[in-house]
């Protein structure tokens, strides 16, 4: 077990270089089993979750290995069709796979996946999506078993723009005969890089980013190299970071366009921020006023997946503030932890009912998942005095080198093992 060990109220100045987004890395490793020519992702983020995705492709039969940060594929080998159980537990993406390799050995058998505790998080949509391609599904013993003679495109209407089903669908219609049309798709921009990923496979899919994405099936896929997009909730994290610590921080390699939700709620929280090409620039002078409401919604609107660290911010901001979490049940789980450090927040239902203190003060606190991690990571860095934060490694399954970016900023934060 590692914890880490921050002492607060440090400004933050300086620049820091944005990962490549694991939420697109992780579908793009699980697309790379439909080809059997050889794939190589680059610049990928060493982080948990894709070090779990590159064991499970391992299991396959797929050879990935790293070469410094890219990852290179060769699936002609892949020979088996089973995920297992330990892994499914330790990676919710692990569900992306049943796409990819019922696509491929018209079999696939995986565990229910893991991932973060934050709700329910169900696959009905993933199941439904890939029995309308034609799929047979029967669950036993924790388990998912799919079967096809022939995948067939088909129409299929989601009843949520659900990210990880949107992208399942795709994965398995890429070489189905016809064509699929998935309507109320989900419009992040990691699905849109899948297209372009695919693509570059030589897939025939349009229309991500939109609400409905048309997928042509195609014999035949082929190999490429392909640099994913940049991970906009790390971006956003040390935003919020520097908002909540004051001083000047830069952004590189980072798209404000994907995060334009929450710079339109910095600028109301009184952050001068300047974009320029792939660069962001956030000034703060650390006390800031609270925005009124803050909804999660799937994108364009502001990300769930940035809620905590927002959730952060305000319970040090002049005034109140109201967050509402639309989209996972149990996110509000670092609340607790933050009231250790002096928020006055109240939870009831999906609301968070936020009224501004003057500032944290350090405290011992646990990590209880990867995005409530970050917000008590940037909590202990705006606190008066010394705090520990337990059990980073939900932390380590999203941002790489965390505490080594922050510290390059001026942050005093540092790991030690217990
Ligand atoms: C993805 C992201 C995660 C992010 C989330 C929402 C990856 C690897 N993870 O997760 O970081 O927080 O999008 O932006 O890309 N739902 C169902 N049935 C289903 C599937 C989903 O009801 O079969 C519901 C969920 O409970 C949730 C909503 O749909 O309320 C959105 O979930 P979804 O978009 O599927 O999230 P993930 O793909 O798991």
């Amino acid at each position: 077990m590692e914890k880490y060990i921050i002492n607060g109220r440090n400004k933050l100045f300086g620049s820091v270089e944005i990962q490549t987004a694991k939420n697109s890395v992780l579908p793009i490793l699980a697309a790379a089993v439909l080809t059997d020519e050889k794939v190589k992702i680059l610049n990928t983020p060493r982080i948990t979750d894709v070090r779990n995705m590159v064991k499970i492709l391992t299991k396959l039969g797929c050879k990935a290995i790293y070469d410094g940060d890219d990852i290179l594929i060769d699936s002609s080998c892949a020979d088996c069709y089973e995920i297992p159980s330990e892994l499914a537990h330790e990676l919710r993406s692990s569900v992306f796979l049943l796409g990819s390799v019922i696509s491929r050995f018209h079999t696939a058998k995986i565990a229910y996946p893991g991932g973060c505790d934050i709700g329910l998080r169900p696959v009905d949509l993933h199941l439904t999506g890939l029995k309308r391609l034609g799929v047979e599904i029967t669950e036993a013993n924790g388990y998912i078993i799919c079967k096809c003679e022939k995948l067939r495109g088909n129409e299929i209407m989601l009843d949520c723009p659900s990210v990880g089903a949107t992208e399942n669908i795709m994965l398995a219609a890429v070489k189905a005969e016809g064509t699929t049309v998935i309507k109320n798709a989900a419009r992040e921009p990691e699905i849109e890089d899948l297209q372009k990923f695919l693509n570059c496979l030589g897939a025939k899919v349009k229309g991500a980013g939109s609400s409905t994405v048309v997928i042509e099936g195609v014999k035949n896929l082929g190999g490429c190299e392909f640099l994913p997009i940049s991970d906009r909730i790390e971006a956003g994290t040390f935003l919020v970071a520097a908002a909540m610590c004051g001083g000047e921080v830069q952004l590189n390699r980072a798209s404000a366009e994907n995060i334009s939700s929450l710079l339109h709620k910095l600028r109301e929280n009184g952050c001068k921020i300047h974009t320029n090409n792939d660069k962001i620039v956030l000034e703060s002078n650390r006390r800031l006023t609270s925005v009124k409401s803050i909804e999660t919604q799937p994108y364009p609107g502001f990300p769930t997946d940035l809620q905590a660290q927002m959730t952060a911010l305000c319970c040090i901001c002049h005034g109140q503030s109201i967050i509402t979490e639309n989209l996972f049940e149990t996110r509000f789980k670092y609340v607790p932890e933050l009231r250790k450090m002096g928020a006055d927040v109240t939870v009831i239902n999906r609301n968070a009912f936020v009224r501004g203190v003057e500032g944290f003060k350090g405290a011992t606190v646990v990590a209880h998942d990867l995005r409530g991690g970050a917000a008590l990571v940037l909590a202990a860095l705006a606190a008066e005095g010394k705090s520990q934060i337990l059990d980073v490694s939900h932390i380590d399954r999203g941002y790489a080198s965390f505490e080594y970016k922050l510290r390059k900023l001026g942050g005093d934060i540092f790991r030690v093992s217990i």
